[in-house]
């Protein structure tokens, strides 16, 4: 599949900082089964081979939503007995977001509910628009959070509130969300976009194997317990072992600005 053939995906490209919108403004952007499936290939297939490739930023078309959960309208054709198969799909793909190995961004433009608030959960980074709402209301369908939501929100707001939203299905509003630790920044509607490209345009600067470093680090810390340190001294092994490395320090020495090529 190349870039031409997504149906519910917008893409565009600057500087290597990849913009995808989710296309779906009448249905809110819901994530339906072709969605997932371009978003697998997208990360699976498309971006990893972009060059340069510096970061992506999420967003949602339209000033309602970002994306306002999987799609309910498909639901009712799922299956009997492959309710795991599409959790575990769902996972399969957040997964090769939350690891992918440049910056990828959730830029909440409006509603991120159930998969929504899930995808922007398992971005390394998170800016919202004042307007942005966000929840788990799953359980007001009868279901739980299947995209990893009962996991990563504990991760980013602890315990007690996480068990709460869950188990009422109440929205919280982007104010509360960067009060408890969802995000990172929240922003008047019309800067989101700037904003987000500004961030990653600045990360995009630093040396790339340190970057991809840091993601796969602080992950390891919550995939698998006890392992982050581990996976520190062997990621920050192999940014020594680079030469850029040495151009960072040189470049400090000297009192100029690092020259980075990735390699
Ligand atoms: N899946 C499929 N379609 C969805 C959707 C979803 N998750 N969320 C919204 N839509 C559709 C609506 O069915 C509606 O389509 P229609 O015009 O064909 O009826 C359209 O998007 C607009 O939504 P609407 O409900 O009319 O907008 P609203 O402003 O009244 O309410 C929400 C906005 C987000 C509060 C409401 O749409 C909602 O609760 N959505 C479901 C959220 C959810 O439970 N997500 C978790 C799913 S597991």
């Amino acid at each position: 599949m190349t870039k031409m053939e997504y149906q519910n995906l917008l893409l565009s490209e600057s500087n290597g900082i990849y913009r995808i919108t989710f296309n779906r403004e009448k249905a809110l952007n819901a994530l339906n089964g072709q969605t997932m499936k371009e978003l697998f290939h997208l990360f699976s297939d498309f971006l990893p081979s972009q060059s340069p490739l510096k970061g992506v930023i999420l967003t949602g078309s339209g000033e309602k939503a970002f994306v306002a959960g999987a799609d309910i309208k498909e639901f009712l054709s799922i299956e009997s007995g492959k309710g795991g198969d599409m959790a575990q799909n769902g996972h399969d793909v957040f997964s090769l977001i939350e690891n992918f190995h440049v910056p990828v961004l959730a830029a909440i433009n409006g509603f991120a509910l159930g998969g929504g608030c899930e995808l922007a959960m398992s971005c390394h980074l998170r800016i919202a628009s004042e307007n942005a709402r966000f929840g788990q209301p799953e359980i007001n369908l009868g279901i739980i959070p299947g995209y990893g939501g009962t996991q990563r929100l504990i991760q980013y707001i602890g315990k007690t509130k996480a068990m709460q939203l869950m188990l009422t299905g109440d929205l919280f509003s982007a104010e509360d969300a960067l009060k408890w630790g969802l995000l990172n920044q929240v922003v008047p509607a019309n800067e989101l976009l700037s904003v987000s490209e500004a961030l990653l345009g600045r990360i995009a600067e630093k040396a790339p194997v340190a970057v991809s470093a840091v993601i796969a680090s602080v992950n390891a810390f919550f995939n698998s317990p006890g392992d982050g340190f581990k996976t520190e001294v062997n990621q920050f092994a192999k940014t020594t072992q680079t030469s850029d490395f040495l151009e960072g320090a040189q470049a400090f020495i000297e009192k100029r600005q690092p020259k980075f090529t990735g390699a």
